[in-house]
């Protein structure tokens, strides 16, 4: 194996290090020593045990808060490249995910960054202007809040002339064991598996995957400029359905929850989360055709099949 001494390692700056996406792209940067990448991993708690953990594997930890511009300047000063991931979840606010992209941007700029990955979504208002009432306007001026502002982030990038590939990401398998997305039990005590998809695919993808994809990227600076969507496959909510009755010997059928339904559900996020479904239904030949699997398996060769998937995390999918 070629050595490639650390200081001449081309360091790579990762946000939300110690989740899914920016976790995966650590890992992804460790696992090939011969690379010549280095991994900076950034959270706002360097002594929490999974910023330890992170360290004990060999990554380089620092301290930095999206919300506080200078702290990011520092955590990307001298880096080659960076992964930029906001956290829309932590605070369910577009006008806040927005500022944090304008942060992420300066920052990267300020840093003279040679390749940043900026993990964006499809501003959905391109295809269903607020005046389209298929779904409800939701605070004022969005469609799908998660998605527009992180599409709405990509000007900062780009009119700041950082060099970027906007990386389009796809639902996450691991939503089935951890964002309460998989199977429920009916009232008849039986297991169903709602989603409102129809009968349509829905792009999806294992989270490791995510910033195993980035890292396929940061690798080759052609992609600089361009935009690439991510996928471990194009499943429909029968196909699932199967797949998990077959992982797990339980017969799970699919349910196809209509889209009002969905948004009427009341937790927080579910009229944003009703009408990014019924935006991945509607406008699917686009949306499947932005994310191409076998793209995706050429930036990360490792990249898993939902089967795949499955065999090692079946038996982590709440039946409750
Ligand atoms: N779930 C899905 O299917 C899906 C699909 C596509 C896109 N997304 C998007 O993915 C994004 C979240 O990414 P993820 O799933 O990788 O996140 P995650 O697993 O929830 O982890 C986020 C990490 O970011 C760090 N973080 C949180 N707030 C921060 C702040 N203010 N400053 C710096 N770091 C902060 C936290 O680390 P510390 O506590 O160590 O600081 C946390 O471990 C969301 O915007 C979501 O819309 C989700």
């Amino acid at each position: 194996m070629y050595y490639v001494p650390m200081s001449e390692k081309k360091i790579i700056a990762v946000m939300g290090a110690t989740g899914a996406q920016g976790g995966g792209l650590i890992r992804a940067i460790l696992e090939d020593p011969s690379g010549g990448f280095a991994a900076r991993a950034i959270t706002r708690d360097v002594n929490s045990a999974k910023a330890k953990a992170l360290r004990d594997s060999g990554a380089k930890v620092v301290a930095a808060d999206v919300d506080d511009p200078e702290s990011l300047r520092r955590a990307f000063e001298g880096a080659y490249g960076a992964y930029c991931v906001t956290f829309y979840w932590d605070h369910f606010s577009p006008e806040k995910e927005l500022q944090q992209a304008k942060n992420l941007a300066e920052a990267a700029k300020a840093a003279k960054l040679k390749h940043v990955v900026w993990s964006t979504l499809e501003d959905t208002r391109q295809w269903v202007p607020l005046s389209d009432n298929r779904m409800p306007t939701l605070m004022g001026k969005y469609k799908v809040p998660h998605f527009d502002s992180k599409g709405e982030g990509n000007h900062f990038f780009t009119n700041a002339g950082v060099p970027t590939t906007m990386l389009l990401t796809a639902f996450y398998w691991d939503n089935f064991i951890s964002f309460g997305s998989g199977p429920k039990k009916g009232p008849d005590g039986k297991l169903v598996f709602p989603m409102p998809m129809g009968d349509k695919k829905l792009p999806s993808i294992a989270a490791e995957d995510i910033g195993r994809c980035a890292y396929g990227i940061l690798k080759d600076p052609s992609y600089i400029g361009k935009t690439v969507g991510i996928a471990g496959g194009h499943l429909t909510g029968a196909e699932m359905a199967a797949a998990m009755s077959k992982a797990l010997g339980v017969e799970i059928p699919y349910y196809p929850v209509p889209f009002d339904m969905y948004r009427g559900l009341g937790f927080p996020g579910a009229e944003d989360l009703g009408n990014m479904f019924q935006f991945k239904h509607d406008f699917n030949d686009m949306y499947c055709a932005a994310r191409s699997v076998e793209e995706s398996r050429r930036l990360n060769p490792k990249l898993q099949t939902f089967e795949q998937w499955l065999s090692a995390n079946a038996q982590r999918i709440p039946l409750e």
